[in-house]
């Protein structure tokens, strides 16, 4: 029985990250006409309620993506016009805006709610979620969205079974909530054979920062499948060890744009001043070519 529900950490720092990443690669992807598959393996709930007992319980978005938001509003330059956002976020900051027309912060769309909104018509999006009332929530959001489908089902069997696409072009977020132990392992088999099945396709897979030997026992699995271009971002908001729980998270993309490593490297120190992190934060090569 599935009991992670994302809307209580919409909009965190971690999400920041990852929907920042994930936005700037599928933007990417599109800089070419061809259509794209888009397919988040574990979608939730599409958009999430700011103001929902849930949100409210951990105020998490409050560290996340309102420290954005107040930075990019507070830092505008009258002079140039510019706001000083560091470019990996200026995409995906620009999609939170637009999910909030009143310019207060309200909703935040996580990832299945960003991918359905960068669609072009030639591309399609699968979302696969398996909790029931997330599920739903996800399937009414879509229900009048075009080639976007919606499935409660195993996104890592759904994802051996979907590739290779017939676009032959596709973005693949793995994000679990490692709420099964087993997910530690699984992720790495699953990204490993979708990398064999199909290795042009672009990967994005989060990983929790809770205890570090876990975490780093995940990258060096992914090392020892034999990998190549695996580029890794991570930004933690306190040093290992020092809070309980989630104080940081990273994400492992396959294929990078070539763009990625000098715009991560850039913008992460950035990034984490704006969320006052004061733990580890890197944006380096895993596995070059
Ligand atoms: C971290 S949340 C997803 C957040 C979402 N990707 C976002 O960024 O907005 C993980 C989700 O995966 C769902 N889930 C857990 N195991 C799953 C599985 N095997 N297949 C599909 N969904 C699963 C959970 O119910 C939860 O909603």
């Amino acid at each position: 029985m599935l009991s992670y529900r994302h809307g209580f950490h919409a909009g965190n720092h971690a999400d920041v990250l990852k929907h920042a990443v994930a936005v700037f690669l599928a933007r990417y992807m599109q800089g070419k006409p061809g259509g794209v598959l888009l397919l988040d393996t574990h979608a939730g709930a599409g958009l999430y309620n700011l103001r929902d007992t849930m949100a409210a319980k951990t105020g998490e978005w409050e560290d996340g993506v309102a420290r954005v938001l107040d930075f990019a509003a507070s830092s505008t330059q009258a002079a140039t016009g510019t706001d000083g956002v560091p470019d990996l976020l200026r995409d995906w900051l620009a999609l939170v805006r637009a999910h909030n027309p009143g310019g207060s912060l309200s909703v935040y769309p996580g990832s299945a709610a960003l991918f359905a909104a960068l669609r072009r018509p030639q591309d399609r999006v699968a979302l696969y979620e398996l909790h029931p009332t997330d599920h739903a929530a996800l399937t009414a959001q879509m229900r009048r969205e075009r080639r976007v489908f919606v499935e409660k089902a195993d996104g890592f069997a759904a994802l051996d079974a979907m590739l290779p696409p017939p676009e032959r072009r596709a973005l693949v977020l793995i994000d679990p909530s490692y709420e099964v132990k087993t997910d530690y392992e699984t992720v790495v088999t699953t990204l490993a054979g979708a990398w064999r099945k199909f290795p042009t396709g672009v990967y994005a897979l989060w990983l929790p920062v809770i205890e570090r030997a876990r975490t780093d026992a995940v990258l060096a699995a992914i090392v020892a499948a034999g990998l190549r271009e695996v580029f890794c971002l991570e930004l933690c908001m306190v040093p290992d060890g020092a809070a309980r729980g989630l104080t940081g998270s990273q994400i492992i993309v396959v294929n990078p744009p070539w763009t990625m490593p000098g715009i991560a490297a850039r913008a992460l120190p950035r990034i984490a001043a704006i969320l006052g992190a004061q733990g580890p934060v890197a944006a380096d090569w895993l596995v070059a070519e």
